[in-house]
């Protein structure tokens, strides 16, 4: 192979939103190290969100030798690609890209030498090697969901899998090395909350973390004060090469500070909230946002809504579009809390969640814990009440009320009481100490990521790694 001026990385996200932006944070951050990027989304996601937000994907096109490119999914046209359809979604992804893949690898003019993509397609690593290209994956999840996913084997052999009922919840899991202490059933990822342990889920996410260590590297958004013994666990007993080199946003806005950040979402972003902050005493509001996917039903909305108003804090309120799950949601809020509303409250589409979370009039953070959001909390230095709806959240909420002690786990409460009081424990009880370790970890957080840092470090050694994986034939 001839040695080229420029290194050519091919990146490629699973098609969803929180997938898709992190991925492009690393994209502009190798961009910026003079590595040129082809960045690939499916043609439905870009048909369906790059193409109607042109402006907050317009600042990618700038990065010199920047491209995105799109592929198919393979799956039929009118396939919903509805979360619950998400393992048909991977394996079809993973037999409709490989081909795609080598082509690039093998392209005359601008060859990929190097190949980024989700740690679900495994498939891409046999691709890899067989046109001897350097493969690293990128997880978008915490390193404590990844190893618990790891783990889910080794869980169900020692019959702690799968859950007998509710009434198990409570139980300790003993099979996560590094999580002995405090993991129940109920935090596992949701995907474990099958009776069959042969559920494709359940298969799925177990399969592809199990092949991450055939991978030359794994990304982690995330950062070594944070999660310094589970990445330990994770290099001794999986990928001994880790980079983890979060928080992406607050490392992008080190690295390349001239720039303005908006990140794409796929709804309008509602800035009339900001201006009602502004009004508020400092630390007084409760933000509220369940993140971009999950639903709740309308009584699930009456709950928590009876539960902000009667905790008498001043609340925003993130309520999609689409949160309510059926129909025949909005038009039937009682009147009581409409009135509440208008004293103390502000509802919003959508909201620049970053700027939010740093604004000194907010004091609290009532979130799904998505991991994306978790770490913009993070980085605010924002305490957090999490109430996860699936996947990795159940875990990254334990963690954070348990471990980092970052706030407070409601899972599987929806008691207007319960929010009532939690509310009130976080933003009044037991303020000073929460406000404490928060400082204490966003403290860290952007420590790691300034210069000398370990996220810091760790970008550097993953762009010198990628220029000499480059510059040498793989065979492998
Ligand atoms: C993180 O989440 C917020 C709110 O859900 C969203 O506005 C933002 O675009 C997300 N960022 C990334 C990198 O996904
Ligand atoms: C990983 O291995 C290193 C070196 O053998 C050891 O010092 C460390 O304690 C191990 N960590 C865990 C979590 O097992």
């Amino acid at each position: 192979m001839e040695k080229q001026d420029h290194v050519h990385v091919a990146i490629l996200p699973l098609p969803a939103v929180g997938h898709v932006n992190s991925m492009l944070n690393l994209a502009e951050l190798l961009g910026h190290a003079g590595i040129k990027i082809t960045f690939l989304n499916t043609e439905h996601y870009y048909d369906r969100v790059i193409r109607h937000s042109s402006d907050a994907f317009s600042r990618y096109m700038q990065i010199p030798g920047f491209q995105f490119k799109t592929l198919t999914d393979g799956l039929p046209r009118d396939h919903p690609r509805t979360p619950d359809k998400f393992p048909e979604l991977v394996d079809s992804l993973n037999c409709a890209t490989p081909p795609l893949l080598k082509e690039m690898v093998s392209d005359s003019k601008s060859p990929v030498n190097c190949i980024i993509t989700d740690g679900y397609m495994s498939r891409a690593i046999d691709a890899a090697r067989e046109v001897g290209v350097s493969i690293i994956y990128f997880r978008t999840i915490s390193a404590c969901a990844f190893w618990s996913f790891h783990c889910i084997p080794d869980i169900i052999d020692a019959g702690e899998l799968p859950i007998k009922g509710t009434e198990d919840m409570d139980r300790l899991i003993t099979t996560v090395p590094g999580m002995e202490g405090f993991l129940r059933c109920r935090d596992l990822p949701s995907f474990c909350r099958v009776n069959d342990p042969m559920d494709p889920h359940l298969l799925l996410f177990a399969r592809e973390t199990r092949l991450s260590a055939h991978a030359d590297g794994l990304i982690l958004n995330t950062f070594e004060d944070l999660e310094g013994p589970i990445l330990s666990q994770i290099r001794n007993h999986s990928c001994p090469n880790i980079y983890s080199i979060g928080p992406l946003n607050a490392h992008l806005k080190v690295r390349i500070p001239e720039k303005t950040y908006s990140s794409s979402s796929l709804w309008k972003i509602d800035r009339s909230c900001m201006a009602w902050l502004d009004k508020q005493p400092k630390q007084s509001v409760i933000y509220v946002s369940f993140g971009s996917i999950a639903v709740m039903s309308r009584d699930q909305l009456i709950e928590f809504y009876y539960g902000l108003v009667h905790s008498k804090k001043n609340f925003l309120w993130v309520i999609r579009p689409d949160l309510i799950s059926g129909k025949d949601g909005e038009n039937q809020i009682p009147e009581e809390l409409l009135e509440a509303t208008k004293e103390r409250g502000c509802i919003a589409g959508w909201v620049p969640q970053e700027e939010v979370l740093a604004h000194s009039a907010v004091g609290g953070f009532l979130t799904h814990c998505g991991w994306n959001s978790t770490l913009e909390s993070i980085v605010a230095g924002m305490p957090m009440i999490c109430w996860p709806s699936f996947a990795d959240q159940q875990i990254n909420s334990r963690f954070v009320g348990e471990v980092w002690k970052l706030g407070l786990d409601i899972k599987d409460l929806c008691d207007r009481n319960i929010v009532e009081k939690t509310v009130n424990d976080l933003m009044v009880e037991r303020k000073e100490e929460f406000m404490e370790s928060a400082d204490r970890m966003a403290n860290l957080a952007k420590k790691s990521v300034n210069k000398g840092g370990s996220s810091y470090c760790n970008l550097d050694r993953l762009v010198n790694d990628i220029k000499m994986m480059s510059s040498q034939p793989q065979n492998c």
